[in-house]
């Protein structure tokens, strides 16, 4: 295991370990060298994400909402270096961010989980990705209406997300094939 919980301070993983390594082996794959986080909280994934891309010599640009305590010591135990920007992604400041660092190999929307606040994340990912990138969403099932406005992107048409099924288990035990991390690749979006 890269990263173990334990030797950081109050993380708060908003995703499983089993995501966050997924994640990783397929920036590793993929030799994917620029992504855009949308959510850090206390750093988890970023940690995960950020130390996939240096690896490959590329940077993660990471954005959140609000100025978490333990994020930047987080980042500091983990000893990667990703470029952070405190911003809210619906307005001008976090707009720009998320523009003026474009084009990405790929993004990870994991911030506002509301309808509006999931179609916005959409909309901006979509306008930013590189072609052939890949946009990662967290909670596509079970989590405020971040299944909603899947739903409506892909008119009813799910086929174009690829759900991650080695995640399944986790959290839909009873509900296969139902997963909470999928992701869309840019050449296949409607
Ligand atoms: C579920 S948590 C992210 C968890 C993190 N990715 C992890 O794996 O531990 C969602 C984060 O999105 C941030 N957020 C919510 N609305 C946002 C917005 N409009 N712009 C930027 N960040 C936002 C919140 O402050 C919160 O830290």
């Amino acid at each position: 295991m890269l990263f173990k919980e334990e030797n950081f301070k109050d993380l708060q993983p908003g995703t499983t370990y089993k995501e966050v390594k997924f994640m990783y082996e397929f920036i590793k794959k993929h030799k994917l060298k620029k992504g855009l986080e949308i959510g850090h909280r206390q750093g988890w994934s970023t940690i995960w994400l950020s130390k996939a891309l240096e690896e490959n010599n590329g940077t993660l640009y990471t954005i959140d909402i609000k100025n978490w305590k333990n994020f930047r010591e987080n980042i500091e135990i983990a000893k990667v270096n990703p470029i952070d920007f405190i911003g809210n992604t619906q307005r001008k400041d976090g707009i720009n961010f998320i523009e003026e660092n474009k084009p990405y190999d790929f993004i990870f929307i994991d911030g506002n989980h509301s309808y509006g606040g999931f179609n916005n994340d959409w909309l901006i990912s979509k306008k930013t990705i590189n072609d052939n990138g890949y946009i990662f969403i967290h909670d596509i099932k079970g989590a405020g209406g971040v299944d909603k406005g899947i739903e409506r992107f892909c008119k009813e048409k799910l086929s174009f997300l690829i759900p991650v099924k080695e995640t399944t288990e986790e959290f839909f035990k009873d509900k296969p094939p139902f997963t909470r991390l999928g992701y869309v690749r840019e050449i296949d979006i409607p």
